[in-house]
């Protein structure tokens, strides 16, 4: 048999020579994309569609981490970024389209009140944590999401190598839809905890209130509330989760689709607190890159003017329907779940008596792959995704369920696995 995948694995150990794990991102590497089953290196893409090394097309619906929301190389994104060009990607002072930005920003998601540029959402996380320990003058900071790769998140997690236990003592979890679970960590940290930092919304719903409870909790300790709006963020509402829960934080991070695949990231909030950014240092030679505020300010006017997000809510409102009904046909409940915002929604994929849910996720991507669908079980859906490609993801969907049910009834799974399955190393959502 041909090995569809031959020049990925190829390039795999070239690039195994000379660059740890192969890859620049946790979330694109062998522990993510099986070897054996997977593409691993792209050459191009475009639209809603992938190409890897070996030649094959994918209908993508990782688009790079979320942080594509228009499309690959969308036409009026990479038009305003081709002009930018012309005049400079980055100068020796400040330049206008900062403020062009930031003002669209504002005009955009209710906190902002103004606003600050960093590169990768982990610029923008930490940055909001140090703005509000240095608010407060408080050191604890509370979360129960994924944050970034900063020390002061990262700690929290199993993925802690290198991070001090200092650094680590001063990160506190409580759990998404259990405000009780915060108000202990008040009590046991009285007057200590600056800051409580959330994904507003990830797999689950919040529970009626949860958000508004959160913030009250919050706002009676003294401390300040960050949302972490890295995916949400000009995907749930062109104002981001804060406008669709109309629940507003003192404090936003923004990334990913705030510039449809250009390396920017936002701190967005109120004057108060963002004033104090300037003693707060939060600095970098890149900050103020222009061809990714080109690009962003492209991207938020094309929400506005296409309103782009009731689109991409219609085509995942359908996507969410059709599994469900599919999860049901192939009496897969036990196995399988469907949750989410349709945007953004998740499969999430259970532990069963054989089979363990990484073992259950492995073979999903496999069966998905060899059709043609790029997924790892979050549907992220772009504007470019045509009718045809939601109709190609769900016929997928069902032959990959049909054959799962099939091997979890004969007992085979594991023999129909064509690599080793993934392993249960990091999971943050
Ligand atoms: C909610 C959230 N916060 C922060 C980050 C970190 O962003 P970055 O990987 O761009 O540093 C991510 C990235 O996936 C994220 O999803």
């Amino acid at each position: 048999m041909s090995n569809r995948y031959e020049k990925s694995e190829k390039m795999l150990v070239r690039a195994q020579q000379v660059i740890p794990l192969g890859a620049q991102t946790y979330s694109k590497s062998i522990t993510q994309f099986p070897k054996g089953i997977s593409p691993l290196f792209a050459t191009h893409a475009k639209g809603a569609y992938i190409y890897d090394v070996d030649g094959n097309q994918f209908i993508d619906f990782i688009n790079a981490q979320a942080s594509i929301t228009l499309g690959y190389c969308d036409t009026d994104v990479n038009k305003a970024v081709s002009e930018q060009l012309e005049k400079g990607s980055i100068f020796s002072l400040s330049s206008e389209i900062e403020s062009q930005v930031a003002e669209k920003i504002i005009q955009m998601v209710p906190c902002a009140e103004m606003v600050r540029f960093g590169k990768n959402g982990s610029d923008a996380t930490a940055g909001a944590i140090r703005l509000a320990r240095a608010y407060t003058n408080r050191d604890y900071v509370a979360v129960c999401g994924y944050h970034g790769w900063q020390d002061w998140y990262i700690g929290s997690t199993t993925k802690d190598l290198g991070v001090p236990n200092n650094v680590k003592e001063l990160t506190l979890k409580y759990h998404y839809n259990d405000e009780s679970s915060l108000e202990k960590l008040f009590e046991e940290y009285p007057n200590q905890i600056a800051a409580v930092i959330l994904e507003p919304m990830n797999i689950e719903y919040p529970h009626p209130d949860f958000l508004r409870n959160i913030k009250q909790i919050t706002h009676k300790h003294n401390a300040v509330l960050i949302f972490d709006e890295m995916v949400t963020g000009f995907r749930f509402a062109n104002g981001g989760a804060q406008e669709f829960f109309n629940i507003i934080p003192d404090i936003a991070t923004f990334g990913k689709g705030v510039s449809n695949g250009f390396p920017l990231s936002v701190i967005a909030g109120k004057k108060e607190i963002m004033s104090l950014m300037e003693e707060v240092f939060f600095s970098f030679t890149y900050g103020g890159e222009t061809l990714s505020l080109a690009a962003s300010l492209a991207t938020l006017n094309k929400l506005q003017e296409k309103n782009v997000i009731a689109n991409l809510i219609n085509k995942g409102e359908f996507i969410i329907e059709k599994i469900t009904y599919l999860i049901n046909k192939y009496h897969l409940q036990d196995v399988l779940s469907i949750s989410g915002h349709p945007t953004w929604s998740f499969l999430s994929f259970k532990e069963i008596e054989k089979y363990n849910s990484f073992m259950i996720k492995t073979f999903y991507m496999q069966e998905m792959f060899k059709q043609g669908i790029l997924v790892y079980g979050t549907h992220n859906i772009t504007y470019a995704h045509s009718d045809e490609d939601i109709e190609k993801l769900i016929q997928a969907t069902e032959e990959t369920f049909r054959l799962l049910k099939e091997y979890i009834l004969k007992d085979n799974l594991k023999d129909k696995l064509e690599c080793h399955p993934l392993e249960p190393l990091f999971k943050v959502r």
